[in-house]
């Protein structure tokens, strides 16, 4: 039986740099050559095997934690998670931290922060002005942003939120800046000691430092401060005492060990380091994406438009009338079909795997292409085409249609993503009017960061924005 499936005989570093270029148009070249399993060779990695048929996905989603590991897959995110991260282990110790991580994002948890995602859309909103050029991207980073360091995080005291806010911009700027690739290159957090320890060496009086002159030393700088705040965090929550709070730095801190012994200071830090970039350079780039098919499907805005009226009757959005804007919902699915946000997801191979006509051998790794499963043509009819009433029409199995990925390790921040993005949405649309920006021509397929987002920050120009209703309310 075959091992490995075909695949372009390319150099590796050719291969690579279509793959970080362009994503999209290369799984689609490799897809219409080799078919829906096909190895890539890329530096620095084993035989890379990308897959998009469901039965593929199904048996990668429900194989035994023994048998692919997600956690060891994810090795390149270490040297700015920390070895501690949900994302970087496997087995049970991944189950453990998931099960103490996943509350604050689901249920009446969740329900909770509908009104603090709202005000701060209102706040960002009363900036707008008619005539203002925009950046959708940038816009929607701050929002999400501050929206995570408030619901998730639990930061509510005005200094530690600007302050927080002002170290997660600069990391995201930092993390942004091609040279922080070099980081990601090496396996271990060694490299950022070692930058760490160099920039602290002066020379002299010059007060030279080598440090600095490292290509991923505004990272590294980035990263040290955002942990400083962390710590210190840490020690003010420990000395304060508050029993009642129910952010996930709250749980984490109250949560123990089999062993009776709480987590220490770089198992927190490293859970936070996590959660917090995951959970809004994500939201940002699908909101991008929901603004980038509006613009150009007129229809479908004066249909969404419509919906809210009809469910809103003109009086400011309820939070219990979120579950009627259906179409909405279905933007939403279908922008994150079209354009994932996270081109798809890793899992390496700890024991040889049956995937239909090839046994996979230990060492390779699987790549499970959400980009390349949610067009498929054999589950969605003219998958090219933006139809978000498909979404109204059908609902796909968690192996069809899989932007949040699958399995155990299944996205725990979809259902808040979900949320969060209608919140931000209705309550902008009932407020303002926008056009593309005439000046820009905004191209799809090129990553932002490590996520596909629309070209040039997204640009708009808005046309009016009213007056805020009234104040949310939620119930
Ligand atoms: C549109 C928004 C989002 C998209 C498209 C997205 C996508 C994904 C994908 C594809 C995975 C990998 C799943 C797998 O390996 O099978 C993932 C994992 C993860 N996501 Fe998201 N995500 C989004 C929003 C969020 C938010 C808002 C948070 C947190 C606040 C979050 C936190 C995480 C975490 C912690 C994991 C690791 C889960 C694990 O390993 O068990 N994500 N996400």
């Amino acid at each position: 039986m075959a091992k490995l499936p075909p695949g372009s005989k390319l150099p590796s570093f050719i291969q690579s740099y279509h793959w970080f270029r362009n994503t999209p148009s290369w799984m689609d070249q490799c897809t219409a050559k080799f078919g829906d399993i096909f190895t890539l060779r890329l530096p620095f990695s084993p035989p890379f095997i990308v897959v998009h048929n469901p039965e593929h996905i199904k048996a990668i989603f429900t194989a035994d934690p023994d048998v692919l590991h997600g956690g060891e897959a994810n090795y390149l995110l270490e040297p700015l998670t920390g070895k501690n991260s949900l994302m970087l282990q496997d087995g049970a110790n991944h189950l453990k931290l998931r099960k103490l991580l996943l509350p604050p994002f689901h249920g009446e948890r969740m329900q909770a922060y509908g009104e603090t995602i709202a005000t701060l859309t209102e706040q960002m909103l009363d900036r707008w002005q008619a005539g203002k050029h925009l950046s959708v991207l940038d816009e929607m980073h701050q929002l999400t942003q501050k929206v995570i360091i408030k619901t998730i995080f639990g930061v509510t005291e005005s200094v530690k939120f600007n302050q927080l806010d002002s170290l997660l911009t600069n990391f995201s700027n930092a993390l942004s800046k091609p040279a922080s690739g070099f980081l990601a290159i090496k396996p271990s957090s060694a490299q950022t000691m070692m930058a760490m320890a160099l920039k602290k060496f002066n020379v002299g009086s010059m007060r030279f430092q080598p440090g600095k002159l490292l290509p991923w030393y505004p990272l590294t700088q980035a990263l040290h401060e955002l942990n400083e705040f962390l710590f210190a965090e840490f020690a003010d929550r420990r000395a304060s005492n508050t029993p009642d709070r129910t952010d996930i730095l709250s749980l984490l801190m109250a949560a123990r060990h089999d062993d009776g012994s709480a987590l220490n200071d770089w198992e927190l830090r490293d859970q936070m380091v996590t959660v917090l970039p995951a959970g809004h350079e994500t939201t940002t780039s699908a909101l991008g994406w929901v603004f980038y098919f509006l613009l150009n499907n007129p229809q479908a805005e004066q249909r969404v438009r419509d919906e809210l009226s009809r469910v809103t009757q003109g009086k400011p959005l309820q939070i219990s009338q979120l579950s009627q804007l259906e179409y909405l919902d279905a933007i939403l699915k279908e922008s994150l079909r079209l354009y994932p946000v996270a081109t798809g997801t890793p899992r390496l191979v700890k024991q040889p795997l049956r995937l239909g006509a090839y046994e996979i051998p230990a060492g390779a790794m699987l790549f499970v292409s959400t980009y390349l499963a949610n067009r498929n043509p054999a589950v969605f009819a003219e998958p090219e085409l933006f139809k978000p009433e498909r979404f109204m029409e059908k609902r796909y199995s968690t192996t069809e249609y899989i932007p949040y990925g699958g399995g155990t390790r299944r996205c725990i921040g979809a259902a808040f993503a979900h949320y969060e993005i209608k919140i931000i949405m209705a309550t902008l649309l009932q407020r303002v009017e926008f056009v593309a920006d005439p000046l820009v021509k905004v191209t799809v397929g090129r990553r932002a960061n490590i996520f596909l987002a629309p070209s040039h920050g997204m640009p708009i120009v808005i046309k009016a924005v009213k007056a805020k209703a009234a104040n949310w309310q939620a119930k």
